[in-house]
């Protein structure tokens, strides 16, 4: 309850700041729960926030000290009183303190930027020393956080932290994943899939780790959560796993992502596979805020008087494209039969009929609306190419993949793919991987369920997809991959067979 007020009072670029993202009740639960096991004397929550630990720390068991870091004064002003029991508010940058000897850590540590941080330059020589390590490379700083944490706790101490998954494929992970391997510290990996039912605020998958520094070498339980439903039916975590690994199948310097995902999967991702991001990078599509009055057909255009000058070819709604190559004679077809395949976009805006049509706009209020009443002028649109890829952002069990060679940008029904360099030179071999069975299940290990069949994919979702690396690519047949296109503009089910039969290639 104090989530939503503090969340409706303040400003999204403040808690951006502070990188506030609150983990949710029965998530927090699920974390102390297990973090209480051993009876630990004192506890410490690095990141503090609103206190969702402390509340369910003390339900269990009131009689432990916790002590919270909450660097931000903003968010202490939402603390009910300052007489919690067992409960020691430091109002300070948990970096900068010097501590140690806790039986329990539990965070939700900031997940941000490393160079947002102000203070970097003063603190950062002080940590160094401290930790006795170099921390140039460390680029977030969530993981300083659990590096510093794990330093404080003591021995046969428990800590549990919340995470981004993706954090397993960085390259500041690497260190981090050598300690928790080697010291034999990780027990177990927890991974949300259906983030949307359990995280709706976080558009990255989510994942809690559970250490214990007992010395022990233990296989590391690996447990897949779907929904909010299988959180709450839960006991105790421990005792829920679906898999698990030794310390060898998680080498540090390897990105554990794809080896977590292969498990549940019938599909292993090839471990020199790359992400997606190597060739590009995936955007969402154009948001007008007011789809009906921007997207147009070619009679409105005349009628209106508008002029090919203020209009762009543009992909309005997703059904329109119905086949897995898009041509520009596709768009003429769908431009004559009348579809909305314009959008708006002023180029010349003392043209009396453009005045006409934003004052038509403006008396039904549509210059006021959240995400105009923020542009200048309220009518312009975001300038965007178009893109060569694109991907479905809503789907229903295939993912819709179009190999775009019109002309046509695109609204937010699409993910438009900006290749670089690489990409440029591998567009076809990218979309063939895209359509294979292969590809389009290991792309959906990045989706989000929202029920009923329906998948969500966001652009980062779709960057961080692994798919070959360049010099796989290069075994590719050209001409095979031509194959691929002619046949997806007349044969689908031929097309995925063949784009599948080439990618069995790196499965091999
Ligand atoms: C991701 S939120 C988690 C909040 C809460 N523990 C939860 O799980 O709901 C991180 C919190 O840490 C605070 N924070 C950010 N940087 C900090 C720092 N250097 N020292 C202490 N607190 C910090 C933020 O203001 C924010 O409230």
């Amino acid at each position: 309850m104090l989530e939503h007020k503090y969340i409706t009072e303040t400003p999204l670029k403040h808690r951006q700041n502070y990188a506030q993202f609150f983990t949710p009740e029965n998530v927090a639960k699920l974390m102390a729960k297990w973090l209480l096991k051993d009876q630990p004397k004192n506890i410490l929550d690095p990141a503090f926030g609103l206190g969702v630990f402390y509340e369910q720390i003390n339900k269990i068991n009131p009689n432990i000290h916790l002590t919270g870091y909450e660097i931000d004064s903003h968010i202490r002003t939402y603390y009910h009183s300052n007489n919690y029991p067992n409960l020691t508010i430091i109002n300070s940058d948990y970096l900068q303190s010097d501590i140690k000897g806790y039986d329990g850590i539990i965070c939700n540590p900031p997940y941000m930027r490393f160079q947002k941080f102000l203070n970097r330059h003063e603190i950062l020589p002080i940590l160094e020393k401290k930790l006795d390590k170099k921390l140039t490379g460390y680029a977030n700083i969530a993981s300083i956080f659990l590096i510093k944490a794990i330093q404080e706790l003591n021995d046969k101490g428990r800590l549990t932290f919340l995470l981004p998954f993706e954090f397993f494929n960085t390259g500041y992970g690497t260190e981090i994943k050598q300690i928790l391997v080697e010291q034999n510290l990780l027990k177990q990996i927890v991974i949300f899939n259906n983030e949307k039912d359990i995280f709706p605020e976080v558009t990255t998958t989510i994942c809690l780790l559970f250490c214990q520094k007992n010395g022990q070498n233990e296989p590391i339980k690996i447990t897949t959560i779907q929904n909010n439903q299988e959180i709450n039916n839960l006991d105790k975590i421990e005792n829920y796993y679906q898999y698990t690994l030794e310390k060898s199948e998680l080498p540090s310097e390897q990105k554990w992502t794809p080896i977590i995902t292969s498990l549940s999967q019938n599909i292993t991702i090839p471990k020199d596979f790359c992400q997606v991001s190597m060739y590009g990078k995936f955007t969402r599509g154009i948001a007008t805020g007011a789809n009906d009055f921007f997207a147009l057909t070619k009679s409105q255009i005349m009628e209106l008087e508008l002029g090919e000058n203020n209009v762009s070819k543009c992909i309005t709604k997703s059904p329109l494209i119905r086949k897995f190559v898009f041509t520009e004679d596709d768009f003429q077809e769908l431009s004559n039969q009348n579809k909305s395949v314009y959008c708006l976009n002023v180029k010349d805006e003392n043209q009396p009929s453009v005045i006409n049509y934003l004052k038509q706009g403006e008396k039904l209020g549509l210059h006021d609306r959240y995400l105009t009443k923020n542009r200048k002028p309220w009518y312009k649109i975001e300038i965007r190419q178009p893109a060569p890829i694109l991907f479905g952002v809503f789907n229903r069990g295939r993912i819709k993949v179009i190999r775009n060679y019109s002309n046509a940008i695109n609204f937010t029904c699409f993910h438009g793919f900006y290749p670089n360099v690489f990409g440029t030179e591998n567009l076809d071999k990218l979309f063939v991987y895209f359509l294979s069975e292969q590809g389009q299940s290991i792309i959906k290990s990045n989706k989000r369920s929202y029920g009923n069949n329906l998948d969500k994919l966001e652009p980062g979702d779709l960057n961080n997809c692994f798919c070959p690396n360049l010099k796989q690519l290069n075994l590719i047949d050209n001409e095979q991959v031509l194959e691929v296109i002619e046949l997806a503009k007349t044969n689908e089910k031929k097309a995925i067979l063949m784009s599948s039969k080439i990618t069995e290639l790196f499965f091999k």
